[in-house]
């Protein structure tokens, strides 16, 4: 039951933008029969309305050239208002931008016409108040009033990625926003609190598990060679696989290792914070434990603002590999963690999803020549515009210190998997799911699965990992996933591919 709406205390409010956050973007949708629900829009606005009143903030920049009338706007909305009635959601206001965003109107600016407007009109708390979108700019309304925003991965989402501002969460679905938002209440407060916490805990030599922008990792203070014990146990993890040792600064660099090469320099000063771990000779501050008993140690920095936050309270490097169950699928949401670990960290940091989805590139610069030992988020190409010609794991010497954690089976869903170039001559059988790179025009089967609207590579590796959790747990007896192209990101793609298919 719903608390009885007291209108003389404020409410707190979810602005939703409309094509792309609730219906599919379709582009220009003129009439009512375009509209297309997702398929977690009713569910999720259900849930939200028992605490929150909902508005819906919808640009429409065709209205401003004449592409599409105020009339058919209304049209839209009025039905998806009428769809919406049905299922029980009362939608209090539907805000109208008709203006192209160059044109700087007043409507939807980060202190937002219409954020103001109702927040008068309806007594509105908006430090308690959400933006919920899939475009860059929804996110930015209202955020100068205190609107927290929270950025969709559906609709335009993967396209525009890269300019939503860092410290702003992502989700892959609505529903998921919705949940975060549920058990963030007073969302600044809410994330201030689990950091402290999880500062706390590490400190005390508990286990915190937190987001970074490739997946969740599970942190213990790095110094602490009873607290890193513990991700081994909690995992299941071998003890001759070391950890990533996770930093804040240099110098906490340097406290772990006893020379950082000219090439090191560059490559931080070129991708740190990133997606980059640098395997360089270990000092004697490191715990054997972390390193397997070797003498070189990995380390990174992350780019997550929340992850830095972490490391920066805690006041110490942080040991942590993937939150996952040693060998599955690595987690790029909270959820995920909470499925395999739940009870076996102090606490939880949710950041909503990963954005970068794949976990960092290892290059070591131990020997001869660097190595990537694993394929990630910085690629082959990247790496040598900085430092030059860099080997592949595959031209290493047989004697050469391996990375244990590139054993051939590895990141696995429990359903038997498939890598091909033609995944679509699996499509005749329904009981088997099919990943592909972008939506085809031939196929509609419900169990076809698209990573990415465009095929762009970078968007379909950071939906990978929650694609292949999504369909394991869907009762197929097969997935078949397309190879990524080999270059780039998707060289790491298909090396977890790859591994993930591998017998056991
Ligand atoms: O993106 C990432 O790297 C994530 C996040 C949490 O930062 N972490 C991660 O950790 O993927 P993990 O433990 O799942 O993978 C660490 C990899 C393993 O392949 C491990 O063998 C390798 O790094 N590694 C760690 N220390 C090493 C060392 N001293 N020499 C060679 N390889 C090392
Ligand atoms: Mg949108």
């Amino acid at each position: 039951m719903s608390e009885p709406l007291n209108i003389s205390e404020s409410r707190p409010a979810v602005f939703l933008d409309r094509d792309g956050t609730l219906i599919e973007d379709a582009g220009i949708i003129s009439s009512p029969d375009q509209i297309v629900l997702f398929n977690d829009t009713i569910e999720t606005l259900l849930s939200l309305q028992k605490q929150f009143l909902l508005f819906v903030i919808t640009n429409q920049g065709a209205a401003a050239s004449g592409l599409i009338s105020c009339k058919q706007i209304a049209e839209v909305n009025e039905a998806l208002s009428r769809e919406l009635n049905a299922e029980g959601i009362i939608i209090e206001e539907w805000y109208v931008c008709p203006h192209d965003r160059a044109d700087n109107c007043d409507c939807i600016k980060p202190n937002s016409y219409f954020v103001l407007e109702a927040a008068e009109k309806y007594n509105l708390d908006l430090q308690r108040s959400y933006m919920i979108g899939d475009h860059p700019h929804d996110v930015l309304t209202g955020e100068a009033e205190g609107v927290f925003g929270l950025y969709l991965l559906t609709g335009h989402g993967l396209r525009h990625i890269n300019e939503v501002p860092l410290d702003k969460p992502v989700f892959h679905t609505l529903a998921a926003a919705a949940e975060w938002i549920i058990q963030h209440p007073d969302p600044r407060k809410t994330l201030q609190e689990a950091i402290r916490d999880g500062a706390q805990a590490l400190k005390d030599g508990k286990l915190v598990a937190f987001p970074t922008e490739t997946v969740y990792g599970l942190g213990a203070d790095a110094l602490n060679e009873t607290a890193a014990a513990g991700i081994f146990i909690a995992k299941k993890r071998p003890l001759n696989d070391p950890l990533i040792v996770h930093v804040h600064n240099l110098e906490q660099l340097e406290q772990l290792t006893s020379s950082i090469p000219e090439s090191a320099v560059k490559l931080i000063d070129a991708f740190w914070p990133g997606p980059l771990t640098l395997v360089l000779p270990k000092s004697p501050a490191v715990p054997d434990i972390v390193t397997a008993g070797g003498s070189t140690v990995a380390v990174r920095m992350p780019q997550h603002p929340l992850a830095l936050e972490l490391l920066r309270q805690a006041g110490t490097p942080i040991a942590a590999p993937s939150a996952n169950v040693f060998g599955k699928t690595s987690p790029t949401t909270a959820k995920h963690v909470a499925e395999q670990l739940s009870g076996r960290y102090e606490v939880l940091i949710d950041g909503g999803a990963c954005r970068v989805g794949v976990e960092s590139t290892v290059l070591t610069l131990v020997g001869e020549k660097p190595v990537i030992l694993r394929p990630g988020g910085i690629t082959k190409e990247e790496i040598e515009q900085v430092i030059g010609s860099v080997a592949d794991r595959g031209e290493l010497s047989e004697n050469h210190m391996a990375s244990p954690g590139l054993l051939p089976s590895h990141y696995a869903p429990s359903t038997p998997l498939v890598v091909t170039d033609t995944p679509l001559k699996f499509c005749n059988d329904e009981h088997i799911a099919i990943i592909v790179l972008q939506p085809s025009e031939e196929i509609f089967r419900g169990s076809v699965f698209a990573l990415s609207p465009d095929g762009d590579l970078r968007s379909a590796a950071a939906m990978l990992y929650q694609t292949l959790r999504l369909v394991d747990g869907m009762h197929f007896t097969m997935i078949v996933a397309e190879r990524f192209p080999d270059k780039g990101i998707g060289v790491a793609a298909n090396d977890r591919m790859t591994r993930a298919a591998a017998k056991k």
